[in-house]
């Protein structure tokens, strides 16, 4: 790349058509006119004009289902448009496959991370173009090429261990390092750090910073504000399938950009707030919640279920834990600190191998999910993809898959049944799908993450276990849906709550437990105390 990286001379207003002429102007690399897509009942995009140019990160923002994905899918060959054209360093392409647009230097990690689990971390990061050395693939070559990939991104792992060994974050990374494994001109990253903590973001960003340096042109996707806001030097705003505008990030306030995400006339009074404050919208500082107050009543509040000593052999250290009823409490704690161990053995998907587990005071054994399930439980995993949608069946089924499961498979829910439970929490969560009986793989990421919280909340749980819910789910979305958790809990639910992010675990939670090396190490209550208190708890510095 011969283009310097400075900023294009655009005016921070929506930017329509060609570039304003003036004799520095730079030529955008990728850049899309009047692309169309439409779906049956849907029109994903509509005349939809986009530029990226060199050395810049540039950030598509929108609400689930505005689009985003799809014009990612367009411009790399994985959909063909219905109208409009699409240019690559000035002449007009139409990739038949992403391996045609790959070969053309824009390189992309989809928002649905496809790896093959089975193989090894090494395979993952070569697969399709291994380096070959007299005919024969070169796996020496392979190992360390992979292992300096890696490093780049602070990651050391065993690269011959399958894929499937390592935690969902580490397999993010895993093909984020495919990513950049090859030279590009343009790279796509749909939702990479949805899975991330902080430290590994920070990593990220250092290498995209580093590489727009050397004039790549980066497509980011993201539903965080603060991180859009770190890295970005243009957003495009998408709403319902349009471009709603193009603008230099230092010209647009959050605020303002969220604004023009949800539509202003949506844009309620808490949620501009929020955007606005430290232009933090994701950190749900707004959230109408007042853990002080409810604390008095907390103490009050029965435990639903008590872990008494309950551990599992080289996963979890034996573990107290109360979750009380109508109580929201949060796991914080590391990648692989044990919150998702926990998880799993308060679930029955994996079985306890010392202690109790009492629900409603009275022991049980948990030996299996639909034992847990069968006394209220209800797991929203943090893996959508391995755990949670059934990708061949309808919205519909998926919504009342955990509540035919809990019913017993004899007796089936009608469908006319069924079909009024999906209707009812495709309403509540605002899940955007044209009919509930399309097949759950054709909605957004977004939308697909809120079935499967419609799933667990159609069982009428007592006890909820959510395990990042709020992955990949947009900001607008999010308040309406944590509001929904909190009116359920007024109501007498119980949460188990899950997040990397310890500004949403400490603003939703009653209580926090915080667990380091796959020990419980302190419970705080929620709102009272500080996030800096709980970083100092998780590091391992001072009690
Ligand atoms: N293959 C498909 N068939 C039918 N509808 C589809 C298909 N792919 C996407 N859609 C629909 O097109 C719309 C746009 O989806 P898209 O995935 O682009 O949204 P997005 O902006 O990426 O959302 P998210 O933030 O949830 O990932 C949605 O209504 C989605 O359901
Ligand atoms: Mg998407």
């Amino acid at each position: 790349m011969t283009h310097s990286a400075s900023e294009p001379n655009q005016p921070g207003q929506p930017a329509r058509g060609t570039p304003a002429s003036s004799g520095v102007e730079r030529e955008p690399i990728l850049e899309t006119s009047g692309v169309s897509k439409t779906f049956p009942g849907v029109k994903a995009l509509q005349r939809v004009d986009f530029r990226l140019f060199p050395g810049e990160v540039h950030t598509l923002m929108g609400q689930n289902g505005a689009g985003k994905s799809t014009l990612i899918n367009v411009l790399t060959g994985v959909l063909a448009p219905d109208a409009g054209t699409i240019r690559l360093g000035g002449e007009i392409v139409a990739f038949a496959s992403p391996q045609e647009a790959e070969a053309a230097g824009v390189r992309t990690l989809y928002q649905e991370v496809n790896l093959c689990p089975n193989l090894s971390v090494a395979e993952n990061i070569f697969a399709g173009r291994q380096p070959r050395r007299f005919g024969a693939i070169d796996w020496s070559d392979i190992k360390r090429r992979a292992q300096e990939a890696l490093a780049r991104l602070d990651v050391s792992l065993d690269v011959t261990r399958s894929l499937d060994a390592y935690p969902i974050a580490v397999q993010q990374m895993v093909a984020i390092a495919r990513a950049l494994s090859v030279d590009a001109r343009v790279l796509i990253l749909d939702e990479p750090t949805s899975s991330l903590d902080d430290s590994e973001v920070a990593q990220l960003f250092k290498i995209l910073r580093h590489l727009k340096q050397s004039g790549i042109a980066i497509l980011f996707v993201t539903h965080f504000i603060e991180q859009t806001y770190a890295i970005s030097d243009r957003i495009t705003v998408m709403r319902n399938g349009e471009r709603e505008g193009e603008y230099l990030a230092r010209d647009l306030p959050a605020d303002q950009l969220v604004a023009k995400m949800v539509g202003h006339e949506r844009m309620s009074a808490r949620l501009r707030e929020a955007a606005h404050e430290g232009q933090a919208a994701d950190d749900l500082r707004e959230f109408a919640h007042e853990p002080a107050e409810e604390h008095a009543s907390a103490a009050a509040a029965q435990p639903f279920v008590e872990l008494r000593g309950v551990g599992r052999r080289g996963t979890l250290q034996p573990i107290d834990l109360d979750v009380r009823a109508g109580q929201i409490l949060g796991l914080a704690g590391l990648l692989g600190s044990g919150r998702t161990e926990t998880a799993r053995l308060l679930f029955g998907a994996d079985r306890a191998d010392s202690g109790t587990i009492l629900v409603n005071g009275r022991p049980v054994k948990l030996r299996s999910p639909r034992d847990a399930v069968r006394h209220g439980i209800g797991y929203c995993a943090e893996d959508r993809k391995k755990e949670g949608i059934v990708a061949e069946l309808s919205i519909r089924e998926n919504i009342v898959l955990a509540l035919q499961a809990r019913r017993g498979w004899w007796r089936k829910i009608s469908r006319q049944r069924a079909r009024e439970l999906a209707d009812v929490w495709i309403e509540r969560l605002g899940i955007k799908a044209s009919d509930a009986e399309q097949p759950i793989a054709l909605l957004s990421g977004g939308n697909q993450q809120k079935a499967l919280l419609a799933r667990w909340l159609a069982t009428d749980p007592k006890l909820l276990i959510l395990d990042e819910p709020t992955r990949g789910i947009d900001v607008a979305a999010k308040f309406d849906i944590m509001d929904r958790l909190l009116a359920l809990c007024a109501n007498g639910l119980s949460i188990l709550f899950i997040s990397s992010e310890i500004g949403e675990v400490l603003r939703v939670s009653h209580r926090v437990a915080v667990l380091r090396d796959r020990r419980k190490i302190a419970e705080v209550a929620g709102k009272a105390s500080n996030e800096d208190n709980i970083y100092r708890l998780i590091a391992g510095s001072g009690e």
